[in-house]
Order: structure tokens, then sequence, then C-alpha cells
């Protein structure tokens, strides 16, 4: 039991971030995937809505998804370089696999969706952590992507929004620690103001 819980702290306490565009596949198996976003799935979740998605986008879609990406960048910007069409088809085909986490409130619910997608934020560190409990890494991003009308559509139904892109290999190089805040920076105790 202590050894469970000593690696379960190490766990905590080594999860980093990989950039997606280092990691290298085949990232995990289908089992594999199954177990993460089963584990993704257990977080809290007042009124137990599941105002969350987990869309996966297989290997051999990603040639669809950089035609998407594309469409909508074409749509957004007439001016688009060369340079940027390479940027955003060498990120649809980023190694490992691809988890679209999606937002999905439920509208005009007795529960505010701020803790909806307070509910979703716990969802995708779940996925982190456990695609890290398996040895494998993850990178958590956005960008235009996440907020583009024509590529929200693709993955979202009627008031769903997309809250992050997710790959999930193995690091490609060793991963660098980043500087943490400090915990006396973002930890206090309470000091009630007198009034
Ligand atoms: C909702 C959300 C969106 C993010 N979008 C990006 C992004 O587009 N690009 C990026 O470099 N990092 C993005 N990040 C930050 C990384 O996922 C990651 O947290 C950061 O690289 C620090 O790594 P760490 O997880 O080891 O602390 C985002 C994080 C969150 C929670």
């Amino acid at each position: 039991m202590l050894n469970d819980l000593t690696s379960t702290l190490s766990l905590l306490e080594t999860r980093r971030s990989a950039r997606p565009r280092e990691l290298v596949g085949p990232g995990p198996t289908a089992a594999e995937m199954g177990r993460i976003l089963t584990i993704a799935s257990r977080v809290p979740d007042h009124g137990m809505l599941s105002p969350w998605r987990f869309v996966t986008v297989a290997g051999d879609q990603r040639e669809a998804l950089a035609g998407l990406l594309l469409r909508a960048l074409e749509a957004r910007d007439g001016a688009v370089t060369d340079a940027h069409r390479d940027k955003e088809s060498s990120f649809a085909h980023y190694r490992g696999q691809l988890v679209v986490l999606i937002s999905a409130p439920v509208q005009n619910h007795k529960i505010p969706v701020w803790e909806q997608e307070v509910s979703c934020g716990a969802a995708g560190m779940n996925l982190l952590l456990a695609a890290h409990a398996l040895g494998y890494v993850g990178g958590w991003v956005t960008g235009w992507r996440a907020y583009d009308e024509q590529v929200r559509v693709a993955f979202c139904g009627p008031g769903e929004r997309i809250a992050g892109f997710i790959f999930i290999g193995k690091p490609g190089r060793e991963l660098e620690e980043r500087t943490r805040a400090p915990l006396a920076t973002v930890a206090r105790p309470w000091s009630p103001a007198v009034p």
C-alpha cells in the first residue's frame, strides 16, 4: 500500500507535458486508449451531467483533418502562406493518438455552465495523468483551430466547443521541466477582510 501510494504521488509530482510536435508514435493501443478515456471520465461532475466528450481522430483520418484545417484557414484569411499551410498539415499529422476534448455543457440547467466547464478541465487533466501512468506523455493545445467555427462544427454538436487537442505519444526527446509557480504565490491562508 505504501509503495502504491509513493508511486501515485511520484506520478503526480512528475507529470509534465510534451510539445505535440515532438511526440513520436504510435501512442497508446486501442485498449490503452479505452482505459485512458475511462479514467478521463472519472471526474467530479456536479449533477452527473457528463458535460464533456472525447472525439478520437484515427491515424487514417489525419489527412481529412489536414484538409479541414486548410479549408478553415483559407476561409479565415485569403492571404495564407505556404508556411502556414505546412504548419497546419504538420499539426494534423503529429504522431501519437489524438483526442479532441469537447466541452458539452447542458444549457439552462440548475448546474451553472461554469461548473460544467470546470469538470471538462478535470477530464482533460485526468486524461493526461492516465496517459502518464501508462508510460506516455500528452500535450494539450488549442490555438485558432479550437476557436474556429468551421472546425468546431466538424467536432461538436450545438452548444459545444473545443476545449483542446490532446496528443498522446512517447516523448521524442527528454522533457525539460518548466518553471512552476512557487506555492507561496498561489496558495495562502484565508484572511477575511474586516468590515
Ligand atoms: C486549455 C489549454 C490550452 C492550451 N493551449 C496551448 C497551446 O495552444 N499551445 C501551447 O504551447 N500550450 C498550450 N497549453 C499549455 C500546455 O498544454 C501545457 O500545460 C504547458 O506546456 C505546460 O506544461 P505542463 O503540463 O508540464 O505544466 C494549453 C493548456 C490548456 C489547459
